[in-house]
């Protein structure tokens, strides 16, 4: 027998017994976008490396550790987008669209992808749902964002979910945060891993990241940006903050929140789940008002969030909000003999096409099996064809929940179901 092929390590098969829970957040997701005014945007699923380098950060670790890259024939650098921001900036600088009504606010459904370590909740291809707003700089705007994201998480029913916030400042505040971040780490030098010695020198924010033990310890007692905020992004977060808590969204400040890309400024958000393990983050985000400018476009802010499907499913799974009502079959007709087996396709074909799931056997099966399998697919109605019925044009149709049976015309059973 030939290897068997396995699926890369850290990629998922989805299959339709599964699929229901992803088909129920997309619609879930569509549909609260729709009633915010976000329209979706598609992009690639690969871009040119410059792009997550510049967008993302060189010193971020998806830059560093995590990308998966490639040379094409004509020895051009590609990556698979590690996540949606930047493409979705840099398609609307490419598409000219800042000239269009502001805000620009826009939606996605992607895959992604990322070279971590496989584990619950964190996959290297995984799927996002993801929003972008672009713009404004008003509060109003982050409380509008954060809002849709609450909205679809209260509306797939998961229930034991967190919101954290934060400011990380703005570029005029940020240097004296910065400056005050070095000094608390350069007391612990020795201490730090290699890559934060290193991370110290070029981004000392990402030290805050370091998921070594030691280094995240050290961090635990490092100064918050909230106290280095300048009055233009302390205003912002106080509006924000009132907002929030005029709309109903509970939300903790939480300065250890700094998330792990480099195109923040001022506000980040985190929406944490309890009890699905280490990858509790669902929903991550934030504004970036300095991105659109540092990928060559004109100067306008923006602000979105992304979720991890797959975090969804498991905070859906961990509070009882993953059961859907199997798809079952109206009818399920069950023929005996090659013209019954004819007139059984024609009448599953007319109920499909008047909108009806209608099943018959393609097997050529027999009668017991048939009904074994009705029974499998929960079937409501069955309806049995041999010789005599078609002779006749009348059949039984039998009620499966309630083991009653009816005679009908065959050729009547569009009305029959109906009023079923
Ligand atoms: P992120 O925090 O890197 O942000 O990812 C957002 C979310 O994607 C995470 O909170 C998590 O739910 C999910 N996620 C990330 N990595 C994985 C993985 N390896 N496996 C499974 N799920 C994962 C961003 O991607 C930003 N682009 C979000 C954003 C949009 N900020 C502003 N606009």
């Amino acid at each position: 027998m030939a290897n068997k092929i396995q699926k890369p390590r850290g990629t998922m098969d989805i299959f339709p017994s599964e699929a229901p829970l992803w088909q129920k957040i997309e619609k879930t997701a569509r549909d609260v976008s729709a009633r915010f005014g976000f329209g979706e945007i598609r992009t690639p699923t690969f871009e040119e490396l410059a792009l997550f380098k510049r967008g993302v950060g060189e010193v971020t670790d998806v830059v560093q550790k995590e990308m998966y890259t490639f040379t094409d024939r004509e020895d051009r650098v590609f990556a698979l987008r590690p996540e949606g921001t930047a493409s979705v900036v840099r398609a609307i600088i490419e598409n000219g669209k800042t000239s269009d009504a502001m805000p620009l606010k826009y939606y996605y459904l992607i895959s992604c992808f990322r070279y971590e370590k496989p584990q619950a909740g964190r996959s290297r291809e995984f799927f996002q749902f993801g929003t972008e707003m672009f713009g404004t700089k008003d509060p109003s705007a982050d409380a509008t964002v954060i809002s849709l994201a609450d909205t679809l998480i209260k509306e797939l029913g998961i229930k034991n979910v967190k919101l954290h916030i934060n400011s990380i400042g703005c570029p005029d505040c940020r240097p004296k945060y910065r400056q005050a971040l070095v000094e608390h780490f350069n007391s612990h030098i020795d201490e730090l891993c290699d890559t934060c010695k290193e991370r110290l020198k070029t981004n000392p924010l990402r030290v805050l990241d370091c998921k070594s033990p030691i280094c995240s310890s050290i961090a635990k007692d490092a100064p918050a940006t909230i106290d280095y905020l300048c009055e233009d992004c302390h205003n912002h977060l106080e509006s924000l903050r009132a907002h929030l808590d005029a709309m109903g969204i509970e939300y903790t400040i939480d300065t250890k929140i700094v998330r792990g890309l480099d195109y923040y400024t001022k506000t980040v958000f985190e929406f944490i789940c309890d009890g699905i393990g280490a990858q509790s983050t669902v929903c991550g985000g934030g504004r970036y008002d300095g991105l659109m400018e540092q990928l060559g476009g004109p100067s306008v802010p923006g602000i979105g969030f992304a979720m991890g499907i797959t975090r969804l499913i498991l905070a859906m799974k961990e509070c009882g909000a993953d059961k859907i009502e199997d798809n079952r079959p109206l009818l399920y007709v069950a023929p005996l003999g090659t013209p019954a087996v004819t007139k059984a396709l024609e009448i599953v074909s007319k109920l499909r096409s008047a909108g009806i799931y209608a099943e018959c056997d393609i097997c050529a099966r027999s009668l017991k099996a048939q009904m074994k399998y009705a029974d499998k697919l929960g079937a409501r109605y069955t309806l049995i064809i041999g010789d005599s019925e078609l002779e006749s044009g009348k059949a039984q149709l039998k009620n499966m929940e309630k083991s009653e049976q009816a005679e009908i015309e065959i050729d009547n059973i569009y009305n029959v179901l109906k009023e079923a």
